[in-house]
């Protein structure tokens, strides 16, 4: 496996690979890897004939007050977990060679960033946009793989990808969860142990959405508003948004006409937790 630190080279390297008619997967990570990473990186392996994994704790998708520098972080065991699930390179730049100080460009998208973690965390998307655009152009990757956890992104990502024209199709894979239903994320090292009960209120709250949609509730407030109520009757939770959107636009329902995501972002303790479920009608 080969660990490139610098964008030239990279480029350099996927220009020989794809001269050589190699196919390029890639996998846009922050490192600390968990199974639901892996999982991505597994696709990507079983799909084309190089699997690139990027490691970058992206600053400009935190807020101000936000974990960027908490944020956790071990290379030497992410290497390891890439290099025996079969990933060909990894790219592991500095934040000063992504962002120069002569940089000046923000991949900024409407509509789709307005509602959910686009209200709760301004700017998050900007930043994701603009750096997966970038790794997207350093990469050229065929497929690229993203997960499921993060649904507005995925919806951002594919968004841009249409919008753009860009030659890449954005792969999502399904949510990968703990047996107790928690879905994995890098974050959830900051849960205590007590913690635990009141973070898997966000997915126990799919089966209450289930029951309320079967016995022919319609109206999402009233939907919400039990989700909410379910959530904050757990210690230490603080609800920043529950809410019932269409799938693709990411906007907000009033009524229940079709198929919808009912997506969560919950503070547990230190934890801000997120959370979504796809609900066929
Ligand atoms: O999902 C993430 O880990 C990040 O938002 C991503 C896509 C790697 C961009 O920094």
């Amino acid at each position: 496996m080969n660990i490139i630190e610098n964008i030239k080279d990279t480029k350099a390297e996927i220009k020989r690979l794809k001269g050589a008619g190699k196919s390029i997967g890639m996998v846009p990570t922050m490192g600390f890897l968990h199974e639901g990473h892996m999982s991505l990186v597994n696709k990507s392996v079983s799909e084309n004939d190089v699997t690139v994994v990027s490691i970058f704790v992206n600053p400009t998708q935190f807020g101000p007050n936000e974990d960027l520098e908490a944020y956790p972080r071990d290379f030497d065991r992410d290497r390891d977990m890439l290099n025996k699930a079969g990933a060909d390179i990894i790219f592991f730049p500095t934040p000063t060679d992504i962002y120069p100080e002569n940089y000046l460009t923000t991949i900024k998208l409407t509509g789709v960033t307005e509602n959910l973690c686009g209200l709760s965390r301004p700017g998050h998307f900007d930043g994701v946009s603009t750096i997966v655009c970038k790794l997207f152009n350093i990469m050229s990757p065929d497929r690229a793989y993203f997960g499921s956890k993060d649904y507005q992104q995925l919806q951002v990502i594919k968004s841009m990808v249409r919008d753009l024209n860009m030659d890449v199709e954005v792969i999502g894979m399904p949510i990968i969860r703990e047996a107790d239903g928690l879905a994995l994320s890098s974050r959830n090292v900051y849960l205590k142990d007590e913690e635990r009960g009141a973070a898997l209120s966000l997915s126990k709250s799919f089966n209450l959405v289930e029951s309320l949609i079967k016995d022919g509730e319609r109206d999402a407030k009233a939907i919400r508003n039990k989700v909410i109520d379910f959530i904050h009757s757990h210690a230490n939770t603080n609800v920043d948004y529950v809410e019932l959107v269409h799938p693709e636009m990411i906007s907000s329902l009033e009524t229940i006409d079709g198929d919808f995501v009912l997506a969560l972002a919950v503070k547990v303790g230190k934890a801000r937790l997120i959370d979504n479920k796809y609900f066929t009608i």
